[in-house]
């Protein structure tokens, strides 16, 4: 099979450069490895006169990575307006911060043409597409318009909403009735999948039989595919990690302090603001530990055009300065607060040096930088993780210390219990969380779906109308695989 991974954001596989997003980084050394082509924007844009759309194509591993200039009339309404001042904020329930016109939307839709058109190069006989995340969520359509009838196959790497949400994103019908031209669509968990079926039995009154639905596109099979890490990798990097200047800085500096650490894009999903409130509530309800804890929160700018992130921007740097302002000491800041991203070496580092991970989002599909902490601690003194029970990954890691992100006190009262755990206790929670991330690695994931996925078309038969009630009757047959109407 010749494998096409489709993405807006891709990685170069350059050793510790910063990247933004954990599906980048998360997806490079496996795609590096497994020969497929990945194609994602080159982050410019051209006019549409020119016939080649592809700045660059370049090897990456075993395979190739091509750059995709996207149109210069689309790009602003699709990246910024519907994908992430629409799709993004519904994605992880903020329906209050959308803010799109019908123009964002026709460019969205534009955008997935284009690209659909674009990957029509790679296009043969043996060719299976996976496409990744929200920004695509119409790819899987517009190339089967344009006649591809090979496997095409989703996966979300955000969460899905209640139907509720779903609906108050503008033409929400129409791109949902697109996502089931893919003959694949994965999410991070079973609740993300069982909101999704919801709004296909509700809205679209299809029936749901063994998590496949039957279209007007075909049939679609519904899979959960938690994403994870390559845990041994990651704890490698971490124990050798501490010999880089800015893991060497930051040990010096510390003194004997003890550490807390967050790692987050600036996005208003990953409950910033509520978790350095936690803070100012530890050190003003327990004193005992200023100076003897701090925060290290390192914040990567992001999407800063979009009024919703350049607020955040704002407020998340006025309460660190008001926290700092108020507990600070002339040779003690409580909150070293970076706004730069960090190759993922130093980050494996960073990680190791902090007693506490605080990964605390409101909403997160999965949340990689939480198993990232576990897998970079010392085994014989491992730091404690603090965990929203509101990210994915809190399925899998419940050894951790769960938490409301919205209950400030008990966040307050959580890292309290983080800080006083017993070297027993620590050990045991990170043996388990290790063991489920090593049986549940990216290399996993990514030959799970790519697995899935070959095997959705080779079930392709003849198969039986699923509509919830018999207004219409169709007959489905098999056209190369994939099942049509008529
Ligand atoms: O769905 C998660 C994700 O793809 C992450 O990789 C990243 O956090 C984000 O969405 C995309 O961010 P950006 O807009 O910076 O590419």
């Amino acid at each position: 099979m010749n494998l096409v991974v489709v993405s807006n954001r891709v990685a170069r596989g350059k050793a510790n450069e910063p990247m933004t997003g954990g599906l980048a980084a998360a997806l490079l050394p496996v795609v590096e490895k497994s020969g497929a082509i990945w194609v994602g924007s080159s982050g410019r844009v051209r006019d549409g006169l020119h016939k080649e759309p592809f700045a660059e194509i370049e090897s990456l591993g075993a395979g190739a990575l091509a750059l995709l200039d996207l149109p210069a009339a689309h790009y602003g309404g699709y990246y910024e307006g519907f994908a992430n001042s629409a799709l993004w904020p519904a994605l992880h329930s903020r329906s209050d911060l959308i803010r799109v016109s019908a123009d964002d939307y026709r460019s969205y839709r534009e955008v997935n043409a284009f690209m659909a058109r674009a990957l029509l190069r790679f296009n043969k006989p043996d060719t299976a597409f996976w496409v990744q995340d929200y920004h695509f969520l119409a790819l899987g359509a517009e190339l089967r318009e344009l006649g591809v009838t090979g496997p095409i196959g989703f996966f979300l790497h955000t969460p899905w909403p209640e139907r509720g949400v779903v609906e108050s994103v503008p033409r929400h019908r129409e791109l949902i009735e697109a996502m089931l031209a893919y003959d694949l669509v994965g999410f991070q968990t079973e609740q993300d999948r069982e909101h999704f079926l919801s709004y296909v039995r509700a809205e679209l009154e299809l029936a749901v039989q063994d998590d496949v639905v039957l279209s007007q596109h075909g049939r679609t099979r519904f899979s959960v595919f938690p994403i994870g890490i390559d845990a041994e990798k990651f704890a490698q990097n971490a124990a050798k990690a501490v010999t880089h200047p800015d893991v060497s800085r930051l040990r010096r500096s510390l003194n004997g302090e003890r550490l807390a650490i967050g790692v987050d894009r600036l996005d208003y999903s990953k409950g910033l603001l509520n978790r350095i409130t936690a803070f100012d509530r530890l050190w003003t309800e327990h004193p005992q530990f200023l100076r003897s804890v701090s925060l290290l929160q390192i914040a990567t700018p992001s999407r800063g055009s979009i009024e919703a992130y350049g607020n955040l921007q704002n407020e998340v740097a006025k309460r660190v300065s008001d926290v700092n302002g108020r507990h600070g000491e002339v040779d003690w800041t409580p909150i070293r607060y970076l706004n730069k991203g960090f190759g993922q070496g130093v980050l494996a580092g960073l990680y190791r040096t902090a007693q506490v991970g605080v990964v605390t989002p409101l909403h997160d599909g999965m949340n990689l930088v939480a198993k990232e902490y576990v897998a970079a601690q010392n085994p014989a003194d491992p730091g404690v993780l603090v965990l929203s029970k509101f990210a994915g990954a809190a399925n899998e890691l419940d050894t951790a210390l769960l938490v409301n992100p919205h209950d400030i006190d008990g966040m307050a009262r959580t890292i309290v219990t983080a800080l006083s755990m017993p070297l027993p206790e620590r050990r045991m929670r990170y043996e388990a969380m290790m063991e489920k991330l090593s049986g549940h690695s990216i290399q996993q994931w990514f030959a799970d779906f790519v697995g899935a996925l070959q095997d959705s078309q080779s079930s392709k038969v003849v198969a039986e109308p699923l509509l919830a009630d018999s207004r219409s009757l169709w007959t489905l047959r098999a056209s190369h695989g994939r099942a049509r109407y008529h």
